[in-house]
């Protein structure tokens, strides 16, 4: 049976370049990167590359770089992190942090643990798109909040955050500011300078690179507290014992991402654009999210009269890999709070799916699976008691 690879938004595949520059670094160059022999000085001297590499791609500097093992460990990282630090500013309702409605878990299940906490944090409505209001972000600072948290892109929808103009925001208040561009990065330029970034947070499994490793970019001057205690890795911020072969497959990735960006946005636009013209043929279909500022990579759509986990059903029985909600929370039945915060209802938001390509996507692909949607879509409405045509 044919398959197709239509779920780059949750994990991509290990580019074999990646592989091949990873592959020493478990059998020859094993030792630990913080002893002092030369195995261990070979394993520092990757780390340290690699750590260029990916701080080249964020238009950084290298000693701003922290590896981590993920984005949600970045994301804990600098929540937490600047959290703590500020935990006896003393406001009227609590110290108070300023994220949005549609962020991933790892920043939500956050901030929802800092609540019980003590802290206060208000969570900005989306427009329809999945755009932040920046009015209702500036109304919503007071003198005592000091951390705003907005994602980049959104990991469903691929609606892009006005992050230049929220990072002049925060920067006019003295605000600390921390942003998740876990789905950005590779398909969207990002300068943490021209944009008044903080805190970023990256992952190396949506761009090609291997899972379990990921960097937080930490601003020179900003302040933030350790969460995790032991070995004073990272300058304190992460111990652990590094995990070298990771961390070269992340510097690896990041290089590529940005060789590879102009190129790649090319072909992946001109592919997604292809897929969302075919797909908005079948009757009363919709595109979520924003029409233009979105992920190059991300179609997602809902269909009238359609349950998503039967479409996503039948779409992998011939072969295409899709997704509904965020890979986390698959395999829970309730609505996505992401379409939920652009106001759909909660039927609406069970009748969405998302397609995310890749670079190894083909046109042939775009083709077969905008076939089958059609084929499919018919197939469960001519049984579906949501569809009474
Ligand atoms: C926007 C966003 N943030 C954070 C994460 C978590 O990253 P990781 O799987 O590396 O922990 C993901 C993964 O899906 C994501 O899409």
């Amino acid at each position: 049976m044919k398959r197709v690879y239509m779920d780059c938004g949750s994990s991509t595949s290990v580019d074999k370049e990646i592989v091949e520059m990873m592959v020493p670094y478990f059998g020859t160059y094993y030792g630990n990167a913080s002893s002092i022999h030369s195995f261990g000085r070979e394993a520092y001297q990757a780390i340290e590359e690699s750590r260029n590499k990916v701080a080249s791609t964020l238009c950084a500097n290298a000693d701003e770089i922290i590896f981590t093992s993920g984005g949600t460990e970045s994301d804990n990282l600098a929540i937490k992190g600047v959290a703590f630090l500020n935990k006896n500013k003393r406001g009227s309702k609590g110290p108070h942090i300023i994220t949005s409605t549609l962020e991933h878990p790892a920043v939500l299940e956050t901030c929802r643990y800092l609540e019980k906490q003590g802290f206060d944090v208000k969570y900005l409505p989306v427009d329809k798109y999945g755009v932040v209001k920046l009015e209702e972000l500036e109304q919503a600072i007071s003198k005592d909040t000091f951390l705003i948290t907005i994602m980049y892109a959104n990991n469903e929808i691929g609606t892009i955050e006005p992050i230049e103009e929220i990072g002049k925001i925060a920067k006019d208040h003295d605000i600390v500011f921390h942003t998740d561009a876990v789905q950005a990065i590779g398909k969207h330029p990002i300068d943490v300078d021209r944009s008044n970034i903080d805190l970023l947070s990256i992952s190396s499994h949506k761009i090609y690179g291997p899972k379990g490793v990921g960097a937080l970019f930490i601003r020179n001057g900003v302040k933030i507290q350790q969460t995790m205690h032991g070995g004073g890795h990272e300058k304190g911020l992460r111990s652990s014992t590094y995990n070298t072969p990771g961390i070269v497959g992340l510097g690896k990735a990041c290089e590529l991402a940005q060789t590879r960006m102009e190129k790649d946005t090319r072909y992946l636009k001109n592919l997604r654009d292809k897929l969302i013209k075919n797909v908005l043929k079948i009757e009363e279909s919709y595109l979520n999210g924003h029409p233009e500022k979105r992920l190059v990579n991300n179609a997602h759509f809902r269909f009238t009269g359609i349950e998503g986990e039967s479409l996503l059903l039948k779409l992998d029985e011939k072969g295409i890999a899709a997704a509904t909600g965020s890979a986390c929370s698959s395999m829970k039945l309730k609505a996505s709070h992401v379409l939920t915060a652009i106001g759909l209802s909660p039927v609406e938001a069970h009748g969405s799916i998302r397609l995310t390509l890749g670079r190894e996507s083909t046109e042939d692909e775009v083709s077969y699976a905008s076939e089958v949607l059609q084929e499919i879509v018919d197939q469960l409405r001519s049984i579906s008691p949501l569809w009474n045509r």
